[in-house]
């Protein structure tokens, strides 16, 4: 089956990988100086997460990265992205550094490179110090700038060793899920705060980039966006208007101030809030990329709804459609389709797929194993649409499988599993699941076409 994916189209130097993060992962949330981040408070909120559950323990990586490389080892990957937990770092988000939270990436990354494995690092996956969200946050400029610190403090420890940096990971999540929508940490529902911490997030990207850049040579720095293909719901002028204001709001509001084309007017327009600017802001958003980022889960067909929240576009469910246990859309050639517009629309020059996969509901048999396969036909389906952009000349360098183990998946609790490999949390003991070795072998026969080929 993997004979579906065109591998002779991927680079030789085609890195191979899997993403974590590190609230998702870590745990130990109290150990060695690190302080609450705004996931512990809204984790601990009753009502907020699945079963209420939380991350503190999660797959207790911290205490078992060992093992966690070694897993990587073992399925034959060359790369890693992970992400570092700003309060480990900077405990109160700014100031003090904390040298424990640094200790542990810096053996981390060390065993990374001791297994051959290529270590791509997230400064931020969503877990703001939440000593900073009491002083409000990323709706306020200081945070943005807080952010540069912290990424220079990083840069300067890991940098010698490191040289793939990503500064944000999803900010649309970070802003609109977190504090329009309430469904993730900090859980606000106000517009205004919303559009703000857009703004922020993006001006802290192209501060941190700076940063990055002026504390190690070398490095490539790059953003991680989530993005959708949309479809209207209808042929009607309203949908598709509705079609174009959710394009605005989960792809473009995110693609063109990184690409010096400010924010979409059009949207500005829908959300009606004055963005908080300062001259120059737009060229440090602007900042040259190295590599852009790809998260790609599932597409999205929406109608208008005039009443409805920003952008007055709502979800519509089509009938038929194959879905994953997250209830999302299985659709392949949806990552096709979005790594052709980054290349095309955006002139990208390299990209990577930075996550993509998938939830099912798995259990591990009598036999020991895990069978899972339709999470290796969703691995198999958009791998193979991966490797079509790239025969259609999309500069695709690397594929980072979410998730190498199953892990606490946010306000979803650990109910919902997108590992690789499956985690008993009881027992934390680990178990490849069957597209672990799928994966390994797409990986394995992949160089071995490299091989042939020299
Ligand atoms: C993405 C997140 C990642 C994980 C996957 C399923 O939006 O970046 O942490 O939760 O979804």
């Amino acid at each position: 089956m993997s004979d579906a994916i065109d591998l002779a189209a991927l680079p030789h130097d085609f890195r191979w990988g899997t993403a974590t993060s590190a609230y998702q992962i870590e745990g130990a949330v109290a150990e060695d100086g690190r302080s609450p981040s705004i996931w512990d408070t809204f984790s601990h909120t009753p009502g907020k997460t699945d079963n209420d559950d939380h991350g503190d323990t999660a797959c207790d990586h911290y205490h078992r990265w060992r093992e966690d490389v070694a897993l990587m080892s073992r399925l034959g990957l060359d790369a890693y992205r992970l992400s570092i937990a700003w309060p480990r770092v900077m405990p109160e988000g700014d100031g003090l550094v904390n040298p424990k939270g640094l200790d542990f990436y810096d053996e981390l990354i060390d065993g990374l490179l001791a297994a051959g494995i290529t270590p791509s690092v997230t400064l931020y996956h969503w877990d703001l110090p939440q000593a900073l969200q009491d002083r409000g946050g990323w709706p306020e400029r200081e945070t943005a700038e807080h952010f540069a610190a912290y990424a220079s403090v990083v840069a300067e420890r890991l940098g010698d060793r490191v040289s793939h940096w990503t500064t944000l990971n999803e900010p649309s999540c970070s802003a609109w899920i977190g504090h329009l929508e309430g469904k993730m940490a900090p859980g606000l529902t106000d517009l205004t705060a919303a559009v703000r911490a857009s703004y922020h997030l993006l001006l802290g990207h192209g501060l941190a980039a700076q940063a990055i850049r002026a504390a190690t040579s070398g490095a490539e720095v790059g953003i991680v966006n989530n993005l959708s293909t949309v479809f209207p719901a209808s042929d009607s002028p309203e949908d598709e208007a509705a079609a174009r204001r959710h394009d605005g709001h989960v792809n473009r509001w995110w693609l063109d101030p990184v690409h010096g084309r400010g924010f979409p007017a059009d949207m500005r327009e829908v959300y009606g809030v004055d963005l908080p600017e300062r001259p120059g802001d737009l060229d440090i958003i602007a900042a040259p990329l190295d590599w852009l980022g790809l998260n790609y889960y599932f597409p999205a067909t929406v109608a208008d709804d005039p009443a409805g929240p920003v952008p007055h576009a709502r979800s519509v469910r089509r009938p038929d459609v194959p879905r994953t246990g997250m209830d999302w859309e299985i659709e392949a050639s949806g990552i096709e389709t979005l790594l052709l517009r980054l290349t095309h629309e955006y002139g990208a020059r390299k990209l990577y797929v930075t996550e993509n996969g998938s939830a099912f509901p798995d259990t591990v048999g009598p036999d020991g194993t895990v069978d899972d396969p339709e999470r290796q036909d969703y691995l198999v389906g958009h791998l193979a649409a991966c490797a079509s952009a790239a025969r259609k000349g999309a500069p695709l360098a690397g594929y980072f499988a979410w998730s190498l183990l199953d892990n606490f998946e946010w306000a979803y609790g650990y109910a919902k599993r997108f590992g690789l490999v499956h985690v008993d949390y009881a027992t934390q003991a680990r178990t490849i699941k069957g597209s672990g070795h799928r994966y390994a072998d797409i990986v394995r026969a992949h160089g071995e076409l490299g091989r042939g080929a020299a």
